[in-house]
């Protein structure tokens, strides 16, 4: 993992963030990685649900285990716990005013705050899948905490997402390398797939204030810039591009 030091998101960045994909313009996101999810972890043996003639449970059944890395205010968790019901998850972040939105996100979801950038709080060999949203990513735990036949799921921004915002915030570029640096940090890794999610969305200038609001420019510029930013821009369409990549354990 590259980097340095903790870099949680703040109260008003999670307020953005929060407002913005409540919106639905990333639910296509969530669906495909839900999807993917779906696609390459099988449910749990029907045994493992039976119930006893008197209605007991046989024995305690816990579901594939999902860890959102740096899962923010769960919005994706809570989507994959929604539409992949075997599932229990845990999600981990830097940020307690991330973490307190997180903790309401869904019933089967167990939140906690942590440096990801040191160490994964969670059992070696323990996951189904990983899942990294937007968000930082240690391979080295990663591949510690996974199970030998889980999935890391990872999904990253696209040169061309959200390019037209670049006329109102410079600072919202996407790194060049990101793609590179992808597949050199999980080089140790198996990749599976890769999935494209690309559409077009009009943003008014509030939905254009919450996603500069919650992104890395945020940390750079003031809300009063920012709306004032987002107002001349007026309502704008915009590319929304990321790339899903399913790794797996082994190489
Ligand atoms: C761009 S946000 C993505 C959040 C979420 N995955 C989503 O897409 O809604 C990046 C997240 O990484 C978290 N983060 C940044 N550095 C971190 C670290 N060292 N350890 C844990 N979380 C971190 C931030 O607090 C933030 O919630």
């Amino acid at each position: 993992m590259t980097g340095a030091g903790v870099r949680g998101d703040t109260a008003a960045m999670v307020r953005a963030r929060t407002s913005f994909l409540a919106s639905g313009v990333y639910e296509p996101i969530a669906r495909e990685v839900a999807e993917v999810i779906g696609d390459h972890v099988l449910p749990p043996p029907a045994e493992l649900r039976d119930e006893t003639p008197a209605g007991r449970p046989a024995r305690v059944a816990t579901g594939p285990l999902l860890a959102d890395l740096g899962g923010g205010t769960g919005y994706y968790s809570a989507y994959v716990l929604n539409h992949v019901p075997e599932f229990e998850g845990v999600l981990l972040d830097a940020s307690a005013p991330a973490a307190k939105v997180a903790v309401r996100a869904h019933p089967r979801l167990t939140v906690a705050t942590a440096d990801l950038w040191r160490a994964i709080p969670l059992p070696t060999a323990n996951v189904d899948v990983a899942l990294v949203v937007f968000a930082p990513r240690n391979p080295a735990e990663i591949a510690r905490i996974l199970k030998s036949d889980g999935i890391c799921v990872v999904a990253t921004p696209q040169p061309d997402h959200l390019a037209e915002l670049r006329a109102v915030v410079p600072l919202l570029g996407i790194e060049p390398d990101k793609g590179t640096r992808l597949e050199s940090q999980f080089a140790g890794f198996g990749r599976f797939e890769t999935r494209f999610v690309t559409y077009q969305t009009a943003l008014d200038p509030t939905a254009i204030a919450e996603v500069i609001g919650m992104g890395p420019s945020a940390y750079h510029l003031s809300p009063a810039n920012i709306a004032d930013r987002a107002a001349a821009a007026g309502r704008r369409l915009v590319t929304v591009s990321v790339a899903v990549d399913v790794f797996t354990r082994g190489a």
